[in-house]
């Protein structure tokens, strides 16, 4: 079977897992500090916090941002679950906002009509590692005093006007799910110029204790913690940050090989009238996280056939990306998002991993192309 995606790990990440196991320090320690800074040098932001997941991480963006019961948060439908639920974690309102077809992100237009005197924030979602247009919201978000949380899950190693996808967030949130490019097997990180939102982000993940058990370990004296405000337990382990410093090293080269493999699918796909693929946006560089397509309008085939199809010949593919609004969990909304609905039931997401080869890829392509060429009139002629 092709996975739709396979993590790149190798030696070296087992090596310096087993370091970490050796040290005999496997919770949050030197290492998920080493790994922050590292993070930080490489996006460009000057302070990173590592959690447990981007889930955790965009609990604690909502929480630094003041948001809570009776404030409204506008999200896109159109995304993992877990950006739509960090506002409810809070007791806060997501409010649904349409996206463009072409990046499936939020934009100015998509956003302004849910804006009302209760939106405190908008989570500005990355989707599937395309970078939205954060500058744009931000000019519509800031003389409103609304804060923008940028969901970069999907999104590291991504270009957003020449610089690092989070470089330019007042707070963003990264996953390091395997389903991502840069992997520590669960877990996930926040940016932000702030240091003193940083400070209170890594009181927060870890109880809300004013000194870390890290430094109170370190010390050669009895330190006595003191518990500021109520937090949680969502740190990342060393064992974790071992893998992601090496992980991290490997991005480069990660995005090179995606951005090539990718290129190499829109060539070849192409020649299929109608058929929109995940492409750069004019604002940036994607890391093309997830390669989704969509169906032309005209194809006869559904998007649950052609998934099953696929299964037939051995290959693992997905839906496209999930909207949050057609979810028992989120019925009682129910705002009209025509974008959301057609890119949620006719799209996709195709094999993309580092060592894919050129068969594997090929074979994709022609299962795609056969069963759209008897699926559309054009395409079928003779
Ligand atoms: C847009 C988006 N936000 C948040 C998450 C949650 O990330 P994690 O699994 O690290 O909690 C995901 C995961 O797929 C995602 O795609």
């Amino acid at each position: 079977m092709i996975p739709v995606m396979r993590p790149w790990l190798g030696n070296e990440e087992a090596e310096a897992a087993a370091e970490a196991v050796a040290s005999g320090w496997v919770a949050q320690g030197p290492r998920v500090q080493e790994f922050e800074e590292a993070f930080a040098a490489a996006i460009g932001a000057p302070h990173a916090v590592a959690v447990s997941s981007c889930t955790a991480a965009l609990h604690l963006a909502m929480i630094a941002a003041g948001i809570g019961p009776g404030d409204e948060v506008i999200v896109p439908s159109l995304s993992f679950i877990a950006t739509a639920n960090a506002v409810r974690y809070v007791g806060a309102q997501p409010v649904f906002a349409d996206v463009d077809l072409a990046t499936q992100n939020l934009t100015p237009e998509t956003v302004r009509p849910h804006l009302t005197d209760r939106t405190r924030a908008v989570i500005l979602v990355d989707q599937a590692g395309v970078p939205a247009d954060l500058d744009a919201i931000r000019a519509l978000c800031d003389p409103r005093d609304i804060a923008v949380i940028e969901d970069a899950a999907c999104a590291v190693g991504s270009i957003y006007r020449d610089r690092p996808v989070g470089a330019s967030a007042a707070l963003a949130a990264f996953s390091f799910h395997p389903r991502k490019l840069l992997t520590t097997g669960e877990g996930g990180m926040l940016t932000t110029p702030d240091g003193s939102i940083a400070a209170r982000l890594r009181r927060l993940r870890e109880h809300g204790m004013d000194i870390s058990a890290a430094d109170r370990h370190r010390s050669q004296q009895p330190v006595i913690e003191h518990y500021t405000e109520v937090g949680f337990n969502f740190r990342m382990t060393d064992i974790q940050a071992a893998i992601g410093l090496v992980q991290l090293r490997k991005l480069p080269e990660m995005v090179t090989r995606r951005r090539a493999l990718a290129q190499r699918y829109q060539k070849m796909l192409s020649g299929i009238p109608g058929l929109r693929t995940a492409a750069d946006p004019p604002c940036g560089e994607t890391n093309y996280q997830s390669f989704w397509v969509l169906l032309p309008e005209e194809s006869a085939m559904g998007r649950d056939d052609l998934m099953l199809l696929f299964a037939g010949a051995g290959i693992s593919v997905r839906r496209g990306i999930m909207a949050a609004h057609l979810e028992p969990a989120y019925s009682g909304a129910k705002t009209p998002l025509p974008v959301t609905e057609r890119l949620t039931e006719r799209s996709l997401i195709l094999p993309l991993f580092h060592d894919m080869t050129q068969a594997q890829q090929d074979h994709v392509v022609s299962v795609m192309t056969s069963a759209l060429a008897t699926s559309m009139p054009v395409m079928s002629a003779p």
